[in-house]
């Protein structure tokens, strides 16, 4: 599928936005929904491919899950050893998250398990696990190619470990949080950098123990009390992103984004955002199912370039293809580093995102860890493709919408991974922002 998008570039944009709900924690709400026990209510899930996927693996595992409406999900916990072996092979899809975090689980059961995914899984790092799993007692391995999908998992009994992660990546330590519950003694899991941490906020609202240490540690002990509840899942920041971006570079732009989580592992974007020079304002701040929320408005303004490196790369790194096309509207250099894991994602993101604002005339430089961007440019309206990656798919809108003329995006079906709705929200916005 194609997507044609005609160029906004002399309008303002005005508005209010609400976005589906946080991809991360609709896997972790399924996942932990389905161990706990007792019922769990999932308010706002995230109805997307990513997010169903791991839906139909724990359903395969055994677990009763119901979509009551199209904005609540019933799971029926069954306890942490209440799974059973699945009959089919496990299919994650294209979701790191959902085949990531189920081989942690399914390395402390007492069955064995496949579990593969779609071409771009296939070729995703999974030593990243295996290692630490292995360490653990896990008895997982590739079946093709060592550390690769599609992944063999035979369960066994599992025993604590002190685990420094070698790259800042909230899949592997949540991978290990959930072997954790299953292992003796005690997990630590060690990150070089903070990581999102939702498996850990969720861990506490079921009872689990888990204990967030400072200086970035994390402990687990296993037991059987993770106790179903209701969860409210807040707007997907990263989805609010997009409408954010679209809004940030025009001067009398203003959008406000209803509902958005705004965990401070997960604000990057707008802390960019506002090194660059835009007005960013968190309105109606609350805390619900142990984590916190906000309106977020942004006022436009005339943007200048920054430097993005270590320190912020983990809690934007999923916006990072984004931020390159905020920074072609944005005056002087932006230079983002340190970002090495964007190679790995469901494409190289780097490769991808360099080529697809390169054919809009954007100035932009591939360098092994990132990319460097000069603006402002007068992007154009160009044929561009996805990768087949749902977040480069969804840039390249935005970037379409700050061009002269008309955009295609190529192998646009990938949107439903994480917001199936993005074009029909993107249109009504447009249409109905523009004065
Ligand atoms: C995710 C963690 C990040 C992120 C991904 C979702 C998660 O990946 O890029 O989209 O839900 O834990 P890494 O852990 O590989 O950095």
């Amino acid at each position: 599928m194609k997507t044609v998008i005609e160029g906004l570039k002399e309008r303002i944009i005005r508005g209010t936005v609400t976005v589906p709900g946080d991809k991360s924690i609709t896997h972790r709400a399924i996942i932990l929904g389905s161990i706990a026990r007792g019922e769990s209510n999932i308010h706002n899930f995230l109805d997307g491919l990513d997010c169903k996927n791991t839906m139909v693996c724990m359903q395969s595992l055994g677990v009763q899950i119901e979509k009551v409406n199209p904005s609540l999900l019933r799971i029926i916990g069954v306890g942490l050893h209440g799974l059973q072996a699945s009959q089919d092979v496990l299919d994650v899809g294209n979701s790191g998250t959902t085949m990531r975090l189920l081989s942690g689980l399914l390395s402390g059961q007492n069955f064995c398990s496949e579990i593969d995914g779609d071409d771009s899984i296939r070729k995703r790092p999974m030593k990243r696990i295996i290692e630490p799993l292995s360490l653990m007692n896990a008895q997982i391995k590739g079946l093709f190619n060592v550390h690769f999908a599609p992944l063999n998992i035979i369960g066994s009994p599992l025993r604590g470990i002190d685990y420094t992660l070698p790259v800042a990546s909230a899949q592997v330590k949540s991978a290990l949080l959930l072997a954790g519950l299953y292992a003796s003694g005690e997990t630590i899991v060690r990150e070089p950098e903070v990581t999102r941490d939702h498996t850990e906020r969720m861990l506490e609202l079921m009872q689990g123990d888990i204990h967030v240490c400072p200086d970035h540690k994390v402990r687990i002990r296993s037991g059987e009390n993770l106790t179903g509840t209701d969860i409210h899942i807040p707007g997907d920041i990263s989805s609010a992103a997009y409408f954010l971006a679209a809004g940030c570079a025009k001067e009398g732009a203003e959008i406000v984004v209803k509902n958005v989580g705004i965990n401070p592992t997960r604000v990057g974007f707008l802390d960019v955002l506002m090194k660059m020079g835009a007005s960013v304002e968190l309105l109606n701040k609350k805390n619900v199912s142990n984590e916190p929320r906000a309106d977020i408005r942004i006022k436009g303004a005339l943007l200048r370039g920054i430097l993005i490196d270590k320190e912020m790369i983990a809690s934007v790194i999923d916006e990072l293809p984004l931020v390159a096309v905020v920074a072609t509207q944005a005056k002087g250099e932006t230079i983002i580093q340190d970002a090495r894991e964007l190679r790995v994602k469901e494409t190289d993101r780097i490769k991808a995102i360099v080529d697809g604002l390169s054919r809009m005339g954007a100035k932009i430089i591939e360098r092994n860890d990132g990319f460097e961007v000069f603006g402002p440019v007068d992007l154009r309206g160009s044929t561009v493709n996805s990768y087949n990656d749902h977040r480069i798919a969804m840039s390249l809108a935005i970037a379409a919408s700050y061009a002269e003329g008309k955009t295609v995006i190529q192998e646009t079906q990938c949107m439903d991974v994480s917001y199936p709705e993005f074009m029909q929200a993107y249109s009504e916005i447009t249409k109905k922002l523009i004065e």
